[in-house]
């Protein structure tokens, strides 16, 4: 059963929130091909997307997991937030980053403790697809965007994607779990209900993953 505290499976929080998913999670990103070119791609994407918006004060990365992201970040802002729902990986991230310019809380991406237009930029990786109901994915957006000044940068598993194409001819075939994804076209028009405008939606690669990168501007 998943809501609003308890948003994906107990089994994934539950491993999130352990040492030893913690520090697994964060070994993937180092040993493993698949996760070394997503993450080389996601960081070209991320530089490309802060070469347009230039330099910002603050921004707020929601879940930041172990800080994957942290360093290059906070390249591109006087002050980074770091926040994740799993006390562990906020205790390594710190552990790892240091608090010079930066710094850490225990949130939910789903009930973000900041008011309306916080902080400049939030960032939002590898969250979305996690959440178990369109009701939730939606409802993350939606904090993403009232908490942010100028820009959302936010990944979600496209239900259009040829990943999801072919996961839903296993679900029907194989009785396979559908993946946890959003329509482009509901994403931008959560978006423009919030008063933002997609400025960029690049795929982290069109064969081998239905990630979506997008970049939104307040209008
Ligand atoms: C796949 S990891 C992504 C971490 C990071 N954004 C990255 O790309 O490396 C998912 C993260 O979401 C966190 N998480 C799960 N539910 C959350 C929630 N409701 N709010 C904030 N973080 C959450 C988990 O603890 C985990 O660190």
């Amino acid at each position: 059963m998943t809501n609003l505290h308890a948003p994906m499976q107990p089994s994934k929080l539950q491993n999130y929130n352990s040492t030893r998913g913690a520090t697994a999670y964060k070994a993937d990103y180092q040993n493993k091909l698949h996760r070394k070119w997503s993450d080389k791609r996601e960081r070209a994407l991320l530089h490309a997307y802060f070469a347009r918006i230039g330099q910002v004060d603050s921004i707020l990365d929601l879940p930041c997991g172990h800080g994957r992201l942290s360093d290059l970040l906070r390249q591109h802002c006087k002050t980074l937030i770091e926040g994740d729902w799993s006390h562990t990986m906020v205790h390594l991230n710190q552990k790892d980053h240091g608090t010079d310019h930066r710094h850490y809380v225990r949130a939910s991406a789903l009930e973000i403790p900041l008011p309306d237009r916080a902080v400049d930029v939030v960032v939002s990786f590898r969250l979305s697809h996690h959440l178990e109901t369109p009701e939730l994915r939606e409802r993350h957006l939606r904090e993403l965007f009232r908490v942010a000044r100028k820009h959302v940068i936010v990944t979600w598993f496209s239900a259009t994607s040829l990943k999801n194409l072919l996961r839903e001819l296993r679900v029907k075939v194989a009785g396979k779990k559908p993946k946890n994804v959003l329509r482009n076209e509901r994403v931008r028009a959560i978006a423009g209900e919030a008063g933002y405008r997609q400025q960029l939606a690049k795929p982290l690669f069109v064969i081998g993953s239905g990630h979506v990168l997008g970049l939104f501007s307040r209008s």
